[in-house]
């Protein structure tokens, strides 16, 4: 496995491998890797003749009283899983390397970024969306993955890529959870023992949804309100947004109709924000309407 942090080294690996003819694929993350990069490195390898990961943590995507200084980095231990994880190249740029100058271009996805999460976070999808369009401009891949659990996130960069005809194609890979159901995060590492013991609560109200709209429930503000009765059973848990979206223009729905629908949930516990997802499809519900 190759280590490379320079932008031009990181073209001449993906030039040399173009040259052969192999596809490329590619799995942005900020590191403090974990299983559910894995579950992303393991669909980009089996789709991919190359795998690159690249690992930086983005200032541009965390706000002024966010978590960038103690967002965790372990980057011995992500080499390690990556090269065990048989991918062919880790990309580590350092600051400099990345923004050798302020920025004076942003991508900015309209309307999708200030819905939801955006809302909460201004300019958070303006620092994702411009440091992925960067990467991808370096890497050029074929297919970049990015998991389900951001379900927000995926939509932007999806937009952004359709949006700015660029080569990749976005790959959205399913959540990976941990056995007590709790999504897998690199910001799970940060929740003290007693707060990782409740943490999965927030995954069981939103299987309380689940479970009504499996009995045929379709109200968005009923499916909603099991979500916040269970969150508020437990007091360490603050629950910061609880919203049922279309799944494609996740705009807000008051009833779950013929498509899919997804659930997003935001939750403060200590001084983590866990964030989950969880599609609703009708053909989940007993008696529903077949997708
Ligand atoms: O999901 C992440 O880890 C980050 O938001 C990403 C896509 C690597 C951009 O910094």
């Amino acid at each position: 496995m190759q280590s490379i942090s320079t932008r031009a080294d990181l073209r001449g690996f993906v030039s040399s491998h173009r040259r052969a003819g192999r596809t490329v694929g590619f799995v942005p993350t900020m590191g403090a890797l974990h299983h559910g990069h894995m579950a992303l490195v393991e669909r980009c390898r089996a789709e991919n003749d190359v795998t690159i990961v690249s690992i930086f943590v983005n200032p541009t995507q965390f706000g002024p009283n966010e978590d960038f200084d103690a967002y965790p980095r372990r980057i011995d231990h992500d080499l390690e899983l990556c090269r065990s994880h048989g991918v062919d190249a880790v990309f580590h740029p350092g600051m400099q390397e990345m923004y050798p100058e302020p920025l004076r271009t942003v991508v900015e996805v309209a309307e999708l970024s200030s819905i939801l999460i955006g809302e909460q976070r201004p300019g958070h999808f303006r620092g994702v969306a411009t440091v992925v369009a960067k990467l991808l401009n370096i890497v050029e891949p074929d297919r970049a993955y990015f998991g389900e659990k951001d379900f927000q996130q995926l939509a932007v960069v999806r937009r952004m890529a359709f949006d700015l005809s660029m080569r990749a194609t976005i790959v959205g890979v399913p959540t990976v959870r941990e056995a007590d159901g709790l999504a897998a995060s690199s910001r799970n590492l940060r929740l003290t023992p007693a707060e990782r013991r409740v943490a999965p609560v927030v995954h069981q109200a939103m299987l309380d949804a689940k479970r009504l709209f499996e009995t045929g429930e379709r109200d968005a503000a009923t499916l909603l309100s099991a979500v916040r009765a269970r969150a508020a059973s437990e007091p360490s848990i603050a629950l910061l947004s609880c919203d049922l979206c279309d799944s494609a223009t996740l705009g807000a729905l008051r009833r779950v109709a013929d498509g899919p629908a997804v659930l997003l949930v935001t939750a403060r516990l200590g001084s983590v924000v866990l964030i989950d997802q969880f599609e609703l499809k009708p053909d989940l519900a007993t008696g529903g309407p077949a997708a």
